[in-house]
């Protein structure tokens, strides 16, 4: 069997601890080449896992070799860009959330992977879970009736990574792009991918950058004022970006889905997903389902066999989508609405009103 040939783009952190071990595991899958703008750190990834070449340019890599997929795993200002070299070159794309930092990236995106025939997916490990994945297949079975509810939370009390990724330059936003977008897409994908037709938000920009005043945690007094996850350091670094944001979204269906995420916030800390239909609800984290039973309400565990490398269960869809000809679940349509909603909850804050989603 041929070997799936593999680039990657962006030899930071989540190449090298999330997608790397996975590649490295799988017999059917060959990394032929890696890049990144510093060149030095790309040489040295390349050696680490033993890639045979290392390029300072996708153009660079692209012009010496052919891979089936470019993996991009560069800060998002640069997903665009490189993901659109690698669909002009023929290449199908796995991309890092965000798709990019603003919407007219991804739309341009968008025609670029339409126009050359390409896949392309969205890495959003959370919805390539087996917990989500049940899920979804038990709201498609139609076991929740109609699903017309979603509420969920990515909400540190203390947690800025460091580096570009608040600085909206690189990043385009906070925590609404570093962290929110992962439960926004899972609540969203449990709930069936409704089209979105709005959204009222909140974000808010108060306790800026607490990095000076470490918090000690009052029982283990352990100090822990930044999270460990750190992007590359950039030159013009300026922390500019919202602290926490809420709202809520509203699909053409007529269900709604309401969000909160932070990475500072004078409150617990909170990291969890629920959906509700008219015939049952679930709650993510427990996974439990709540239904009526004539009089008698019930409250149950979900069992089953729910553990796996969300990194490697999200690898394995994008490879089988390429061996057996199929859309992935998280395609560029999908980026796109995402990042439609993403954006909108910016803009949403700024004008102060509901915003309403043109197609
Ligand atoms: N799925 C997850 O759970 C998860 C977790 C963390 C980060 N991410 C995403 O992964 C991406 C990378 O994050 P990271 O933490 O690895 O950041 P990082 O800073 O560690 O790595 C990014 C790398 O991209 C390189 N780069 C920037 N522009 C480039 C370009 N045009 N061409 C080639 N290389 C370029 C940088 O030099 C850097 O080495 C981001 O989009 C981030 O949102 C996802």
């Amino acid at each position: 069997m041929n070997k799936i040939k593999v680039a990657v783009v962006g030899t930071g952190n989540i190449c090298r601890s999330a997608h790397m071990p996975v590649y490295m595991s799988r017999d059917d899958v060959e990394v032929i080449a890696c890049a990144d703008i510093d060149l030095p750190k790309a040489q040295a990834f390349a050696e680490k896992f033993g890639i045979p070449a290392a390029y300072a340019s996708v153009e660079e890599l692209l012009a010496n070799c052919k891979p089936d997929y470019v993996d991009v795993c560069t800060w998002p200002a640069a997903h665009a860009p490189v993901a659109i070299a690698a669909a002009n070159a023929g290449c199908h794309v796995m991309c890092e959330k965000p798709v990019c930092h603003n919407l007219d990236d991804a739309i341009a995106l968008k025609e670029a992977v339409e126009k050359n025939g390409v896949k392309f997916m969205l890495a959003v490990p959370l919805r390539y879970g087996k917990n989500a994945q049940h899920v979804r297949g038990l709201v498609d079975e139609g076991v929740l009736g109609e699903v017309y509810y979603g509420k969920t939370a990515y909400v540190r009390q203390r947690g800025i990574p460091g580096g570009w990724f608040s600085c909206s330059k690189y990043a385009g936003g906070g925590p609404i792009i570093d962290i929110g977008v992962h439960r926004i897409d899972l609540a969203w994908y449990m709930m069936g991918c409704p089209k979105p037709t709005s959204v009222l938000a909140s974000a808010v920009y108060k306790i800026g950058d607490y990095r000076e005043a470490p918090r000690v945690d009052p029982v283990t007094g352990k100090v822990s004022a930044n999270n460990a996850w750190s992007g590359a350091q950039v030159a013009d670094y300026k922390f500019d970006v919202e602290d926490s944001a809420s709202g809520v979204f509203r699909f053409e269906n007529g269900a709604q889905l309401i969000f909160e995420t932070s990475w500072s916030f004078n409150g617990p800390e909170n990291n969890s997903t629920q959906i509700a239909g008219d015939k049952a609800g679930i709650t993510l984290e427990p996974l439990k389902i709540y239904k009526a039973d004539g009089e008698k309400l019930v409250e149950e565990n979900i069992e089953g066999d729910f553990d796996g490398d969300i990194f490697a269960l999200e690898i394995d869809h994008f490879i089988d989508c390429i061996v057996n000809d199929k859309t992935p679940s998280s395609d560029i349509e999908q980026a796109v609405q995402l990042q439609m909603m993403l954006m909108g909850i910016y803009q949403s804050s700024k004008e102060g009103r509901e915003v309403k989603f043109e197609y």
